[in-house]
Formats: structure tokens, sequence, C-alpha cells
């Protein structure tokens, strides 16, 4: 028997090769492991994404993007966070046992009241729906980056609280540290994010790759100069697409000053290119093929509602409601 994954995805934005190195390639693997539920968080982005057809679109794009880059159906259940409703049911159940006092110390929510940003309850009960998304699946890991990992132990900190005062019921799931690639860049050579505007996107065609390439940001030294490695953003790009031997034919050339910023940017380019195109022409499949996406995501929600109905079955009848 395979252990079981859960992990949400929030659909805030378009898809970048920054997700695609720190978080989304590590699932290819971890689906040949672990029974895997993956869904699309869009209840948890509705705080932010406020916008139907961005909501839909962006949905949408993350099912298109998981599929495009080998997520394979048949291992992993694929949905949409909204299509099983009783997650919220079991969040309000989980919502009357977290004092208050708990969420007032979730980072996102002290980000946000620090930065005097707007707050609703969406942001402020983000971990408890968090919680109930980990623990309504009965899942035994749980897949996370540094910056998730408070949410996952309040999850834990729920699970056990809940077991505590109505009896065994929930499987504490344990944390599974996504492995930390770093930072990836974006053009700008700040860290690729979609809040900078410095992406190059998952689904960019090839002209706007060739003509991102040419706008990443280099210093100014001219073509037989010789070029620092570890400050050139085209460099660090350059090590996510390149093997090994290429990467040192490269770091070779930048010591010498025998290439220039435009001769390896238009490398860089076709690098990316050549790395995008299987993935553009799954995609472009799947664009003319929605009701595929679909049904692919109908038959996830039933596969996880099938699994919810159990455990709220249960957590009903220790509550007392059933
Ligand atoms: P976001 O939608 O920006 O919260 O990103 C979702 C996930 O993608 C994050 O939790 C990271 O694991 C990964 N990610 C996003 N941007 C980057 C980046 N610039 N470098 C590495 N990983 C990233
Ligand atoms: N909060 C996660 C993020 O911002 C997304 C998410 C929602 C999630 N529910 C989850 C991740 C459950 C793991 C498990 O990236």
């Amino acid at each position: 028997m395979k252990k079981r994954l859960l992990s949400g995805i929030k659909p805030t934005g378009d898809i970048h090769i920054g997700n695609y190195f720190g978080a989304m390639r590590q699932f290819l693997d971890l689906q040949n492991e672990y029974e895997s539920f993956i869904f699309i968080a869009d209840y948890h982005a509705l705080n932010q994404i406020q916008n139907p057809k961005e909501m839909a679109q962006y949905s949408m794009d993350i099912a298109k993007a998981y599929l495009a880059i080998g997520l394979d159906p048949k291992k992993v259940a694929l949905f949409k966070q909204s299509d099983v409703p009783a997650v919220t049911e079991l969040a309000w159940i989980f919502n009357c046992l977290t004092p208050m006092a708990e969420l007032e110390r979730a980072h996102a929510y002290k980000d946000a009241k620090a930065k005097s940003n707007p707050i609703n309850m969406g942001l402020f009960d983000y971990p408890v729906l968090m919680a109930a998304d980990i623990l309504l699946y009965n899942s035994d890991v749980v897949p996370v980056g540094q910056d998730q990992k408070q949410h996952l132990e309040m999850a834990q900190d729920t699970a056990k609280k809940f077991n505590r005062i109505f009896g065994e019921t929930f499987k504490v799931p344990q944390e599974l540290i996504l492995k930390d690639v770093g930072a990836i860049r974006g053009l700008d050579g700040r860290k690729m994010s979609k809040s900078y505007k410095n992406t190059i996107g998952l689904f960019d065609d090839e002209k706007t790759i060739n003509k991102k390439s040419m706008c990443i940001t280099t210093d100014c030294r001219r073509a037989d100069e010789p070029k620092d490695i570890e400050a050139c953003s085209v460099f660090s790009l350059h090590r996510l697409f390149s093997t090994e031997a290429d990467i040192k034919k490269l770091e070779k050339q930048y010591c010498e000053g025998s290439i220039s910023y435009k001769e390896s940017k238009e490398l860089l380019a076709e690098k990316i290119n050549k790395f995008l195109n299987p993935i553009r022409e799954k995609k472009a499949e799947l664009d003319k093929n929605p009701k595929l996406v679909e049904k692919i995501l109908k038959d996830g929600a039933e596969k996880a509602a099938a699994e919810a109905e159990k455990i709220m079955k249960e957590v009903k009848k220790k509550i007392g409601v059933a």
C-alpha cells in the first residue's frame, strides 16, 4: 500500500518557471512514490482573486500546466478544492476548536497586518481551511516549502486537538519538506515573482521568450571582458536548462571573456525554447480539448469526495450531529 500525499496550489496568476523548478517538478517524482491528491485551492485564492474570469482562467491553467509537464491523472487525483464542498463544512467545525489568538500568530496574517493591507476573514481563517484540506483526505504526508511549515503545524495541532476532545479520528500527517532549490531569479535579478512582473512564463511562446531573454538585466561589461557568473542572472538561468558539460563550457567562456551577454542571452533563449516546446505542445492539445481537462478534474473530485465522505461521516458522529 502506497502512502498518501496531499498538496494544494493556489490559482493566483500565470505560472512561471520559478513555480516549475521550485515546486511543480517535484510532484512528477512523488506521484510514483505516493498515492497523490493534488488540488487547485480556489477557495483559498478567493481572498485575493475576486474576478470570476480570472479565477476560472487561472484554475484551468494550473490544471493544464500540471498535465502538460507530465502529471498522470491515473496516479494523481487532480481536482478543484471547491468541487469537494465538505472542506468548508470541516473548516467550520475546526473554526469552533481554534482560538483566535492562534490565528493571530499566523505569518500570513501578521505580514498583512504589518503592511497595513486590508484583511478579510478569509485571510485570517486561511490556516483553518488549510487544516481542513489536509485532514479531509486522510493523508500521510504533505509536501511543503518553508513558507507553509507553520500552516502544516497548525493542521497537525488541529488533528491532535480534535482527537483529544472527540476521540481518535484524524491521522496526524507528516511534513515532507520539498527540496530547496533556492530562489530562481527573474528578468531583473530579483526573485522571480508575478508581483515583480519579472517572470518567464511556462506557457510563453517562442517570440516572447526571445524578447524576454534579451531584457534580462546585466552589468555593462564588453564582450571580451571576463564576467562574474555568480552575479549574472543570465548565467543563473542557464544553470536550469543546461547539462553539466554545457554549463562548464559556458563558465569558461564567462571567465575568459569569450562570450558577450548578447550571445549568452541568445543561447539561453534557445535552451528555454527547447525545454518549453514539448510543454507547449501538450498545452496546445489540452487547449483544443477542454472537455478532457474538465473530465480529469471531475474524476479527481469524485475520488476525493469519496474519501471526504468517509471522514465526514465519522466526524459528524463524533461531534454528535449525526
Ligand atoms: P507562488 O504562487 O508565488 O506562491 O509560488 C508557488 C510555489 O512556487 C512556491 O511555494 C515556491 O515553491 C515556488 N516558487 C515560486 N517562485 C519561485 C522562485 N522565484 N524560485 C523558486 N521557487 C519559486
Ligand atoms: N497555502 C498553500 C500555498 O499558499 C496552498 C494550499 C492550500 C495547500 N491548502 C493546502 C498546500 C494544503 C498544501 C496542503 O501555497
